[in-house]
């Protein structure tokens, strides 16, 4: 397989607009191979937003079809590698006909849409691509409605790379019901988002290069967190971890007014946020919780977690704050000693502390069981 350049016509704007970052081999091979047992000379492979169709350039005898609104690339594209290519909008007017593929043609879908958040894209610029989403796969984000769009296809089997955060989030599960009520999740290998050059390399999330089925059986939200994920040597299963949902509020309540001696706490999303966001304030705001100071111990926790989340890998990202409630009651004194050492207002809801200086040993002892094989040094 020839290694086909790293996009390069794009300004920065269009970019982030199209979500144009193009699949390294390495990814691109892993892809082929959960796909390859289900294809013939028969089939048709479609990569719907192949980009310079790194793809599509893998050799195999299957017939070949790719597709993006980017003429440019496209016309790279025809240069690189043998495929029928097309330049439409993959989301709009979407059927196979526009293809050319006939109804009764085995399909199977191969990619790296792109994902993109609507509220990041940058508007100016992408007035200069016609980007008409048919209704039926409207969402808030380009890459899921890639997903619905393979459904509109009725693809046999769908092997694309994805955030995690589409499957994990339920919001964004829910968004994808007409995609996950007919294909079955069968094999998935988590990477991180810092693979691709440019996008996020500050802060990594989990994407996956997931197979899928189109079945009668389809996928449900609890078939996602039982999965074994494929990630480096190992496999996560997410079912195998409790999370902070089940001892804290996350959220503001609105009706809630606060008192004097109240103690606030950051609104709480994933652990990536936590990352980004603070944890104690010192103000009430719509976006602050207020502290049941029968539970401090768990918003503690919260606080030392994240200090300590650089132990924590990076496709945890979008999960709720983990923790090990059982563990936990052990070593509470010591995540209690690492707050009071941050949090000097805190000292006056503990009367007995002992400062000590093993007490961050005993922490990093806590997340080491707490992660297992996923603990980062
Ligand atoms: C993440 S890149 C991947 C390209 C290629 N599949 C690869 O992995 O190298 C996403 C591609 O989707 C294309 N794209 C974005 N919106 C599209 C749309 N509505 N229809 C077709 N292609 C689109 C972009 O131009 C870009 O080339």
């Amino acid at each position: 397989m020839t290694h086909l350049s790293q996009q390069q016509h794009l300004n920065y704007a269009d970019r982030v607009n199209l979500g144009a970052y193009y699949t390294k081999n390495e990814y691109v091979e892993i892809a082929w191979n959960m796909l390859s047992p289900y294809i013939d000379e028969e089939t048709i492979v479609l990569d719907s937003s192949c980009g310079y169709g790194n793809f599509l350039n893998y050799p195999s005898r299957c017939k070949k079809i790719g597709n993006d609104i980017d003429v440019s690339a496209i016309n790279k594209a025809k240069q690189n590698i043998d495929a029928m290519l097309f330049n439409h909008n993959a989301l709009g007017n979407i059927n196979r006909q526009q293809y050319n593929i006939k109804n009764d043609e085995k399909l199977c879908v191969i990619g790296n849409p792109p994902y993109n958040d609507k509220s990041s894209i940058i508007r100016n610029d992408i007035k200069t691509f016609n980007m008409t989403l048919d209704k039926s796969v409207k969402t808030r984000d380009l890459g899921m409605s890639f997903l619905l769009s393979y459904n509109q296809l009725k693809a046999d089997y769908i092997c694309v790379l994805h955030p995690l955060s589409y499957l994990i989030k339920q919001a964004n599960f829910r968004l994808l019901k007409n995609f996950t009520d007919n294909y079955r999740l069968m094999q998935g290998r988590i990477i991180s988002s810092s693979c691709f050059s440019e996008s996020s390399k500050s802060m990594q999330f989990p994407i996956v290069i997931a197979l899928y089925k189109r079945d009668g059986i389809g996928t449900t939200y609890e078939s996602v967190i039982d999965f074994p994920w494929l990630v480096k040597n190992t496999t996560l299963q997410l079912n195998e971890f409790d999370d902070i949902s089940h001892y804290v509020k996350r959220y503001p309540s609105k009706s809630q007014k606060p008192k004097h001696d109240d103690l606030f706490f950051w609104t709480m999303r994933d652990i990536n946020a936590l990352k980004r966001n603070r944890t104690f304030v010192n103000k009430h705001t719509n976006n602050t919780i207020i502290i049941d100071k029968n539970k401090l111990e768990y918003y503690i926790y919260i606080d030392v977690f994240k200090q300590f989340s650089h132990h924590v890998p990076y496709y945890f990202g979008n999960c709720n704050v983990l923790i090990d409630n059982q563990l936990f009651i052990k070593y509470k004194k010591y995540f209690i000693l690492e707050a009071l050492n941050q949090h000097k207002n805190l000292r006056q809801y503990f009367t007995k502390f002992d400062f000590s200086k093993t007490h961050v040993v005993k922490i990093v002892e806590y997340f080491q069981q707490l992660l297992g094989v996923h603990y980062v040094n």
